[in-house]
């Protein structure tokens, strides 16, 4: 993937027939455009494989990735979306959320200067997306502020790409080996460095809810550890569960609190913490 710029696979050309396109973003693997066919507007994702470098080995399974989550929307009932492969990966398409991201949506709340507070509403939206995948018997995996976009009517939540509950094709799986850091509960990150493998629930889910609205409110993470440190050695930190306290006043601060405790168990339902913000 070095050298030329980067296109559209002809096989999603052939299907969505452009009138537009614009490439949002492009890292370890992954290539999201924003599409505008006749059809609507499209977010086409593109799965390529990560050659191993000094600080990453190889990465085969970004290649998988696409089609993996293709196939988890259309487990979920999403008709409007597609999926396959092309030359070097897999590719879907599926539709397009307008919105900010939570983590974009509540800047303001992390600016010093002003006092604004993070307004429940949109922490509830963002409950009930998670909740809503919950209640159809799957977890997330990879739950993190930039994968919940707040649209005016809804909050939806992207990247399934990791989601376990139901049957996926074998050719497109790939074992979980854990999400960012920063949002990743310490069982998680235990099973990760003691195995290189986890399992994705419905608890740790909410963990990384909780740790997701935490930074996205105060601009700290959940966990405390030097932002320079390297990956294993800030698993550690969250397995160890070295956590920092919420500085966040009111029922939000106390539900973060209760969503980041380090005993799966001990945490809320994502039921119970929607039932508690509305
Ligand atoms: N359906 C979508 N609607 C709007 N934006 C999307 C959509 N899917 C992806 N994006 C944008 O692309 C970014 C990366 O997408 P994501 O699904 O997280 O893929 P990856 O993590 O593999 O790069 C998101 O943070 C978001 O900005
Ligand atoms: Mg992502």
């Amino acid at each position: 993937m070095s050298g030329t710029p980067p296109q559209l696979p002809i096989v999603v050309l052939d299907a969505l027939m452009p009138k537009a396109q614009r490439l949002v973003a492009n890292r370890r693997g992954s290539m999201v455009w924003q599409v505008d066919s006749h059809r609507g507007r499209y977010a086409v994702k593109i799965g390529y494989p990560i050659q191993a470098t000094a600080d990453w080995p190889a990465q085969p399974w970004t290649a998988l990735a696409p089609a993996r989550e293709g196939a988890v929307l259309c487990r979920l009932g999403l008709d409007d979306c597609a999926y396959g492969e092309w030359d070097l990966g897999t590719w879907n398409f599926q539709p397009w959320h307008e919105g900010p991201d939570l983590y974009e949506l509540w800047s303001p709340c992390r600016d010093a200067d002003s006092r604004l507070e993070p307004h429940p509403s949109a922490a509830l939206s963002c409950v009930e997306a998670l909740a809503a995948l919950h209640g159809r018997g799957w977890a997330h995996g990879d739950v993190q502020p930039a994968h919940f976009i707040i649209g005016p009517d809804r909050t939806h939540l992207i990247d399934l790409a990791l989601a376990r509950g139901g049957q996926v094709p074998e050719g497109y799986d790939f074992p979980f080996r854990g999400c960012l850091v920063h949002y990743e509960a310490p069982e998680i990150a235990r099973s990760v460095l003691a195995t290189g493998e986890a399992h994705p629930t419905q608890e740790a889910d909410v963990y990384a809810l909780g740790a997701s609205l935490l930074i996205s409110a105060t601009g700290w993470r959940a966990v405390e550890y030097p932002d320079d440190a390297p990956r294993r050695e800030q698993r550690r930190a969250v397995a160890t569960g070295k956590r920092r306290p919420v500085k966040l006043h009111g029922e939000l601060g106390e539900l973060i609190d209760a969503m980041l405790s380090p005993v799966p168990e001990d945490r809320p339902t994502v039921y119970e913490v929607g039932k508690s913000l509305s």
